[in-house]
């Protein structure tokens, strides 16, 4: 495990686009933590980490984003608005968790029985306005709700 105090949006970039260096395919990222905590930014950092200058916005209502052109595609989930286990079966995740690129889960938390075993997860807390800890598990954490 490794915890991170990030200060500021610019330190939360930097921890992600270091963990970018280390993704290879099927690498899986669930990531939990409140709303505004820093999910999305992590994301977006971890896609120019990977050499790709797509545009990471939120998927929250299409449920998945992919982003091309980098060393690897990053394909991007929020179970925020899933409504049930049903409709996240739909989404044919096995597919992209065993795929060719990285899955990277905003709310993995809300289905974690849906999140691969190998996965690492990463939790962000808000400890102030700018203040942020960031919490990596080891590679191959077990699922916490397991
Ligand atoms: N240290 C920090 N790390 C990440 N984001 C921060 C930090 N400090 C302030 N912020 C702000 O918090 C917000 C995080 O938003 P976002 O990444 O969309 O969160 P989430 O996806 O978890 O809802 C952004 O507006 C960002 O500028
Ligand atoms: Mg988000």
């Amino acid at each position: 495990m490794a915890i991170f105090i990030s200060n500021s949006p610019a330190e939360t970039e930097e921890i992600a686009q270091r963990l970018a260096e280390q993704l290879v395919a099927g690498s899986t990222l669930a990531l939990q933590g409140e709303l505004g905590s820093g999910k999305t930014l992590f994301t977006q950092s971890l896609v120019a980490g990977l050499n790709s200058d797509a545009t990471v916005t939120s998927p929250t209502f299409t449920i998945v984003h992919e982003y091309h052109g980098g060393r690897l595609p990053v394909y991007h989930f929020d179970f925020f608005r899933l409504e049930n286990r049903e409709s996240a079966r739909r989404l044919g995740l096995e597919d992209y968790f065993c795929g060719d690129g990285v899955s990277v889960v905003e709310w993995a938390d809300r289905f974690p029985e849906l999140i691969p075993e190998q996965a690492r997860w990463i939790s962000f807390e808000i400890k102030s306005e700018y203040q942020r800890i960031i919490t990596l598990s080891d590679q191959s954490h077990e699922n916490p709700r397991a």
